[in-house]
């Protein structure tokens, strides 16, 4: 299992208002194109994958959405209407949603009223995590422990609490270059590498 970690700072939980991120100052396709290049090669759909889409901005609490493509996720295409369409409704339907609760919305897809650091104490006890930055050890030199979770920001940084907080708890820092890449270039640089060490 490959699970990647987007943490949206301006990811909004409200659906009715997501459709308007896309190609404005939240840029939501981000995190569109990081869910495309998660699950999708060409002609297929990897079958072992998870991506966890934390939307911080919020009147109440941040939602985690949870995307399974070994629990059934479905998209509807490779474009960003797909995955906003997923997004949309997983935010419809888990209206009402209490603090740290889940519910699973459809296949592959559900939600929880909690966000980044609860989700990574939780991970923690069972998964290997890596924070990715530029300046992290290069991925080349180091060894990914199996099942690896990888931890990314959209197009904000990733504040320095959360920075600190991986930090303290001895997640590695991880780098595919010492350019800032975007999110989704990422995603597949780490496939790619996760591919290599697989064939
Ligand atoms: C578009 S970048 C964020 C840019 C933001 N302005 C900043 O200064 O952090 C999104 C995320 O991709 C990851 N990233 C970008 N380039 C990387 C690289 N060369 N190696 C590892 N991770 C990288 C980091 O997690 C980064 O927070």
């Amino acid at each position: 299992m490959k699970t990647f970690i987007i943490k949206a700072r301006k990811g909004t939980t409200r659906w009715e208002r997501l459709r308007s991120q896309i190609g404005s100052s939240e840029h939501f396709e981000v995190v569109a194109h990081c869910v495309i290049n998660a699950f999708f090669i060409s002609s297929d759909f990897r079958t072992d994958v998870e991506v966890y889409i934390i939307l911080d901005s919020s009147e109440d609490f941040p939602r985690t959405i949870k995307l399974s493509s070994s629990e059934g996720l479905s998209l509807s295409g490779f474009h960003e209407e797909a995955v906003v369409a997923v997004v949309e409704k997983a935010l419809k339907d888990s209206q009402g949603l209490k603090k740290n609760e889940t519910r699973n919305v459809t296949p592959g897809v559900s939600v929880s009223g909690f966000g980044f650091e609860k989700l990574v104490e939780q991970l923690l006890e069972t998964r290997p995590l890596y924070l990715l930055a530029p300046k992290g050890e290069d991925i080349r030199t180091i060894t990914i422990e199996p099942n690896p979770v990888f931890i990314l920001s959209d197009h904000l940084a990733m504040p320095k609490k959360s920075i600190s907080g991986l930090k303290r708890h001895g997640v590695k820092t991880i780098s595919l270059s010492k350019k800032m890449l975007f999110a989704s270039q990422c995603v597949v640089l780490i496939h790619h590498e996760m591919d290599l060490a697989m064939a």
